[in-house]
């Protein structure tokens, strides 16, 4: 999962155009969004045709959206890239208005769509994007001791434990439920002094909670170097000695607590090496998970650990587990 924002912003009474306009544009106009609906079948061929004449970006989402007939994509690996979706709003943005019509004329030619084919233009204000995007991240509070706080923003509570966090380019705001139900789990959990690694760490603020909540050492991994630079970043903002790494086949200490929040098939796929991180009596913690995929990825670990489903947050839930001791252990 990657922290999209993807923005449109629609002006009220500027719609320029509906259906294959002939339009005249302002020299001053900053961006132009084309809105137009397709066939799902067809929407490969026709992004790239867009792209090919000029867009800057496109966008393309489930027209049925906030519907009944909505159907949610989680990306998860292995899935085909066929879309699921039978009807998609496609949006592309132009930084100059000169010739649009003609330029969406072609690219629907060119994806074998009638050139005559529907589609609005809007004009976008340019605006102070950074700012924007910003404004949607404000603090959180997730207990009375617990706060997620932007980089950009005085912590609401100094005396409270604030993770400061500025997400760059990776998942971790604290704002979606897969996280809250972690960050949740250790403010409950955590007693002191236990070693943590946080598998898929993201931003890193799994890791850098756990120290803030009192571990005694935590250790981030992730696949995305983007993430990594993040993470860093994150541990240097908060003054906590967190250890942010790449992936590796496998892990060569052992935690008291390993989290990964990452989704269902990744950590059915991950669960042997997951499982081996974790010493005996220690837990495992997993998040991104969708209340119906709670079996088969509680079967996955059930050979190693005493599997719960602890919590739930909207549609997801989190899977806690205590690893057995091996039999020869337990004596
Ligand atoms: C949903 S984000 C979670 C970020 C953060 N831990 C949180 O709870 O908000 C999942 C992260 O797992 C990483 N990831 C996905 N598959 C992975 C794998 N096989 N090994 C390590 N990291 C992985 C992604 O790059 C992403 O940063």
């Amino acid at each position: 999962m990657s922290r999209d924002s993807a923005f449109c912003v629609s002006l009220p009474g500027v719609v320029l155009s509906s259906g294959p306009p002939s339009l005249i544009l302002d020299s001053d106009m900053s961006w132009f969004l084309v809105t137009l609906q397709a066939d799902a079948g067809c929407v490969h061929v026709l992004s790239d045709a867009l792209l090919q004449t000029g867009a800057v970006s496109v966008e393309v989402t489930d027209a049925y959206a906030g519907t009944p007939r909505e159907h949610a994509l989680f990306a998860e690996p292995g899935e085909s890239d066929t879309l699921p979706w039978e009807l998609v709003n496609v949006r592309a943005l132009y930084d100059e208005g000169a010739d649009i019509a003609a330029r969406v004329a072609a690219a629907l030619r060119a994806a074998n769509l009638d050139p005559e084919h529907g589609f609005d233009v809007e004009r976008v204000a340019d605006r102070d994007w950074v700012r924007a995007t910003q404004s949607q991240f404000r603090p959180l509070q997730l207990s009375s001791r617990l706060w997620v706080v932007p980089t950009w923003h005085a912590p609401p509570d100094p005396g409270a434990i604030n993770l400061i966090i500025d997400p760059g380019l990776a998942f971790g705001t604290g704002t979606h439920p897969t996280t809250r139900l972690c960050l949740n789990w250790l403010d409950a959990n955590l007693r002191g002094g236990e070693t943590v690694l946080d598998y898929g760490c993201g931003s890193g603020i799994l890791a850098i909670a756990a120290v803030k909540l009192g571990a005694v050492r935590a250790v981030g991994v992730d696949i995305e170097p983007a993430a990594l630079l993040a993470a860093r970043h994150n541990a240097m903002q908060n003054q906590v000695d967190v250890r942010f790494e790449g992936a590796h086949e496998s892990v060569s200490s052992r935690y008291d607590i390993v989290l990964a929040n990452i989704l269902a098939s990744p950590l059915q796929l991950l669960a042997p090496l997951l499982a081996c991180a974790v010493r005996s009596g220690g837990q495992i913690v997993l998040s991104g998970i969708l209340e119906h995929q709670a079996d088969e990825v509680g079967n996955a670990y059930r050979e190693w650990f005493d599997m719960n489903i602890t919590q739930r947050d909207e549609s997801w839930v989190l899977l806690a587990g205590i690893k057995r001791y091996p039999p020869q252990e337990r004596l």
